[in-house]
């Protein structure tokens, strides 16, 4: 049976890794030597921004260990920090004692804003729009006729009067399922569309038309149960106190949001999305779940068994058309690994990673602390720096590791000393 539990694969050569992801995932040896060489050429790159010159690499890893709503998943992880995709995994092994993650999210509802100004009477004005409501929707949705033959759509309009400065305007929001796309576009074309039909019925002028990348109508929530028997039970109270610290003061949920981040924007990155889009909606969404206060994206608490759970909720407006994920090389090759068919299953995916990657970072600073953890794959690039090859590298840095003398100085002794001995 098809497994993402693979033991010791961060051990593995390239090839063996290549052939046991190939092997997973069904890739083609196509993709498998797409994974290897630049896969985004000058005309791609060209085509997705301007003023090409080059591109940027990142690594790309996979996680290990997911299993998401009762499915063994490996995890595409695109990042620059090490760590991220090994604490990943670590946390996903630890959860498969008790069936992984199971994941839920709403329909792909995204909002739309059109900003209303110089509106002699706004509540007048907000009632004739609600009045027109039908007929705007419908005008909305002949924008999109594939959005609408495929469930999507607009599906409901507000208003809202907003003051700032002394100064009233309208905000109408077009709230739009956007099925398997991120939404932007269906949405900024639509909001503009509706635009002049709501400047005649306010009498007012219309300023901005533009997606709100507050999806709070777009939801991706996870949930993951540590038995205190797979983790301790002193990680179970260790974890609480990290997230009640969180859950007090801003300065630290802001950190523990960034842990968070680093498993979502890695995914997000990895299959082509809008990574500061999601970004923006989390915090966001962090600021808004209570008035006037920042708060982390995860809760912990103990079960019945005394048992650690954990839960995750946020917006995610990730899509699977349209966009890179469609046109980069490697962000397709990413989808295919995950083997998701919507956008929901993608969002779910994420969240259990955002759970993960959070529940492995406060797991290890209530615990032992990061250092240890970093400073292990940190040895490594010092070992290269100090000129290590080969099997000296592994060697070299357990040394300095061991010793907890991670700098280029120590690291060319230990060389030395392995050059001589051999
Ligand atoms: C580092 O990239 C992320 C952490 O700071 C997250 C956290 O503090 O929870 C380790």
């Amino acid at each position: 049976m098809k497994t993402s539990s693979i033991s010791k694969f961060y051990e593995k050569s390239l090839e063996e890794r290549l052939k046991i992801l190939a092997e997973f995932a069904s890739l083609t040896p196509e993709e498998v030597s797409n994974l290897q060489k630049l896969a985004l050429d000058f005309d791609t790159a060209n085509r997705m921004i301007e003023n090409v010159v080059g591109t940027t690499q990142l690594p790309f890893g996979v996680a290990t260990n997911f299993i998401v709503n009762g499915r063994e998943i490996l995890v595409p992880m695109t990042i620059e920090e090490p760590s991220v995709v090994a604490a990943a995994s670590k946390a996903a092994g630890l959860a498969r004692a008790s069936g992984g993650f199971q994941a839920s999210s709403d329909d792909p509802i995204m909002i739309g804003q059109i900003q209303l100004v110089n509106v002699a009477d706004t509540a007048q004005a907000a009632k004739k729009i609600m009045e027109k409501k039908n007929e705007i929707m419908d005008f909305a949705n002949q924008q999109d006729k594939v959005l609408v033959s495929f469930g999507g759509g607009v599906k409901d309009l507000d208003v809202r009067v907003l003051k700032h400065d002394g100064k009233e305007m309208l905000v109408v929001h077009l709230y739009v399922d956007v099925r398997d796309a991120m939404g932007a576009n269906a949405i900024n074309t639509m909001s503009e569309a509706v635009a002049p039909m709501l400047e005649n019925l306010s009498g007012g002028k219309v300023r901005l038309r533009i997606i709100s990348n507050l999806a709070v109508r777009r939801l991706a929530r996870a949930k993951a149960v540590w038995k205190k028997e797979e983790i301790g039970e002193d990680v179970v109270e260790g974890v609480i106190d990290a997230y009640n610290f969180a859950a007090a003061d801003p300065y630290r949920a802001a950190t523990h949001n960034k842990g968070i981040m680093n498993g979502i924007d890695s995914v997000v990155i990895a299959t082509g999305n809008d990574w500061r889009a999601i970004e923006a909606g989390a915090h966001s969404y962090a600021a808004m779940k209570e008035e006037g206060k920042y708060k982390p994206l995860t809760k912990y608490y103990k079960d019945g068994n005394g048992d650690l759970v954990g839960e995750i909720e946020l917006p995610m407006a990730i899509g699977l058309v349209g966009g890179a994920t469609k046109t980069h090389p490697i962000a397709k090759i990413a989808v295919k690994i995950l083997g998701v068919k919507t956008a929901k299953e993608l969002a779910e995916i994420i969240a259990s990673v955002g759970l993960a990657q959070n529940f492995a970072a406060i797991r290890a600073l209530s615990t032992e602390g990061i250092q240890r953890g970093h400073m292990r794959l940190h040895s490594k690039n010092i070992a290269v720096l100090a000129g290590a090859v080969g099997d000296e590298i592994d060697a070299v840095a357990k040394v300095i590791s061991d010793e907890k003398k991670v700098n280029v100085a120590r690291a060319k002794e230990v060389l030395d000393e392995i050059r001589k001995k051999k």
